[in-house]
């Protein structure tokens, strides 16, 4: 009875001094990943591509994550069903980027009531209760828009009182703050100058497809454009395309000046080029801002409620080959 009751101690002592032996990345287990829930809300454009690149670089199991991504396709109701099925999975934190504002009091709630911590990311969402996320990071979309009709009105000031601006303007997803802020600089500056006038107001849903369809329509029967106000990039290409069948010419020494937003490396690329006149910047790179906002939220620091991301605007005066191919997105 001795004799076995010594070897219970030994054979116990031994596990023991095992589990205390073992290399480090073996003690490493999926219970330790702190899981996070991302909805993302589409793959509209090269910006929202770059996005999601920087959430999966950033978010990595090497990094202590494990970052599930659904993309809601540009449909609010998806992301509902996503955030939803984080809840059933129990992730640890949920990270929103919002097709658009309107529409998220209820499903918040239930991520409230779940008990789980919500990180709003690029655009934002019009709740009255602003304590059912942690915060929200992202561009100033009214700055961008505001930094746009700076520009124009600099470009324009020594044009006669009695010529018309013509301004075409292609707009993003209705609802989205990126919309909503670029269009409200673009309205208010046209309000305040009584020779500018918004032509048309063509929807392009921040996609290049779509744009390029507008436009084609319009130009058939319009063609009196002095500026073209893009909501994005992607909406840019599209429309330059159009312009380009349509035979109008635009950029340094053209028809139509062109402003656009995102500032990606292929629309840099045509502003050192003479095709666009100016690209106002929304940078993309948000994983590595998520997670520091993660880090302090762990550490129990306290986060702003909003993070703003600082950016600039580019004609090309700014711009040379090797800013151009360094750029990230
Ligand atoms: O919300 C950011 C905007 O959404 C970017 O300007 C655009 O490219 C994207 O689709």
């Amino acid at each position: 009875m001795k004799r076995l009751y010594s070897l219970i101690v030994v054979m116990v002592l031994a596990l023991f001094l095992s589990a205390c032996n073992k290399a480090p990345e073996a003690q490493q287990s999926d219970e330790e990943l702190f899981v996070i829930g991302f909805s993302q809300l589409g793959s509209e454009s090269d910006w929202r591509l770059a996005n999601t690149r920087s959430m999966v670089e950033t978010f990595t199991n090497e990094n202590g994550y494990e970052l599930i991504v659904q993309n809601a396709k540009q449909q609010q109701e998806n992301q509902f069903s996503a955030v939803r099925s984080f809840i059933l999975e129990g992730v640890d934190l949920i990270v929103i980027a919002p097709t658009v504002e309107e529409g998220w009091e209820t499903v918040l709630k239930e991520i409230y009531n779940a008990g789980i911590p919500v990180i709003i990311m690029d655009r934002s969402v019009a709740v009255d209760n602003t304590e059912l996320y942690l915060t929200n990071v992202g561009s100033d979309f009214l700055w961008q828009g505001e930094q746009a009709v700076a520009w124009l009105e600099d470009e324009t000031k020594d044009m006669p009182e009695d010529q018309t601006l013509r301004i075409l303007h292609l707009q993003g997803t209705y609802g989205a703050t990126a919309q909503l802020m670029r269009t409200k600089a673009l309205e208010d500056a046209a309000a305040l100058h009584s020779n500018w006038e918004i032509t048309a107001q063509l929807y392009g849903d921040f996609t290049e497809a779509k744009a390029y369809e507008v436009m084609t329509e319009y130009l058939k029967t319009n063609r009196d454009i002095d500026v073209l106000y893009s909501e994005n990039d992607n909406m840019t290409f599209g429309a330059m395309r159009a312009l380009d069948e349509a035979g109008i010419t635009y950029g340094e020494g053209g028809q139509v000046k062109i402003i656009t937003f995102d500032a990606s490396r292929q629309a840099l690329q045509y502003c050192l080029d003479g095709l666009i006149d100016l690209c106002v910047e929304c940078n993309p790179m948000h994983g590595p801002r998520v997670e520091e906002l993660i880090r302090q939220y762990r550490a129990g620091e306290h986060i702003p409620k909003h993070v703003y991301v600082e950016e600039q605007v580019f004609t090309r005066e700014d711009l040379t080959q090797e800013i151009v191919d360094a750029r990230e997105y």
